[in-house]
């Protein structure tokens, strides 16, 4: 059984003499709500810059559907079907909330209509604009200008932008972050729906651990730059060295997140 569309073997990273990442074999399989979780400094953020290519590795390989994508530049990572956010994203503050989505689409979508088709090219971009924002929840949203949405609704539109682009997984590196508490439920069952519906995988970097435990298919810890361990919430959070990595660390669970 080889249904992974995500796979690192033995992937590291150096930072001078520190080794961020070291030696993570991860398998992320599909349809799955996969959440990368750790202490602070654990190498988190590293390993989701070398899944995404935005920084490259030092040893190892990184493979989507098998195939190996560890030297593949930034710029075509996304025509490959991985959209990753960052955290900061191109959100064009004096566009609307559907033109930036509309965008999105327009830019990575798939374009195989005829650049005569100008209006009927246009409305597809839209439809799918539309149907990003309805994913999202953001719908009624769709003719405010970006620059007024408050913050929970701009991790929306963030979300909704990557939707937009079709892409085949979808990283996230602390989506909930600087968010009210009590929109990240909201931001998380959204996540859940969207994995869904839409069947997309969804690979998710999170320092809190109580946030992944009710809408994860399966955890991966990090500690140290390694894997400590990965399992389904119930095994991980049964898992003795888990709770001892945490250790120390407890005060960091409802403090918003660091970079
Ligand atoms: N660009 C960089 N240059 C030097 N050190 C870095 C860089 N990025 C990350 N690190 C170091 O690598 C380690 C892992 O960091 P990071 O991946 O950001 O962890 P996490 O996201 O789990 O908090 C930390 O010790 C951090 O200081
Ligand atoms: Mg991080």
């Amino acid at each position: 059984m080889n249904n992974a569309i995500i796979e690192t073997r033995k992937l590291s990273r150096d930072f001078g003499g520190l080794r961020a990442v070291d030696q993570v074999d991860l398998r992320v399989q599909d349809d799955t709500l996969h959440a990368i979780i750790g202490p602070n400094g654990a190498g988190k953020t590293t390993l989701f810059n070398l899944i995404s290519g935005y920084i490259k590795a030092t040893d190892g390989h990184v493979y989507l559907r098998g195939r190996d994508i560890t030297r593949v530049p930034l710029h075509r990572m996304a025509h490959l079907g991985i959209g990753r956010s960052f955290q900061i994203t191109n959100v064009f503050p004096n566009l609307s909330v559907l033109e930036n989505v509309r965008l999105s689409a327009q830019a990575l979508g798939h374009d195989n209509l005829k650049f005569w088709q100008t209006a009927k090219r246009f409305h597809h971009y839209e439809e799918l604009a539309h149907k990003a924002l309805q994913q999202v929840g953001l719908a009624d949203r769709a003719d405010t200008v970006a620059a007024v949405l408050p913050h929970g609704d701009k991790r929306k539109l963030e979300l909704a932008i990557l939707l937009a682009a079709d892409p085949q997984v979808l990283l996230l590196d602390e989506p909930t972050a600087g968010m009210a508490t009590e929109q990240v439920p909201v931001l998380l069952e959204t996540l859940r729906a969207i994995r869904k519906d839409t069947g997309k995988t969804i690979l998710l970097v999170e320092h809190n651990m109580s946030v992944v435990m009710n809408v994860s298919d399966r955890i991966t810890v990090m500690h140290q730059g390694g894997v400590l361990a990965e399992g389904t919430p119930t095994e991980i959070t049964a898992n003795t060295a888990v709770q001892q990595a945490y250790l120390g660390e407890s005060y960091h669970y409802d403090q918003p997140a660091h970079h």
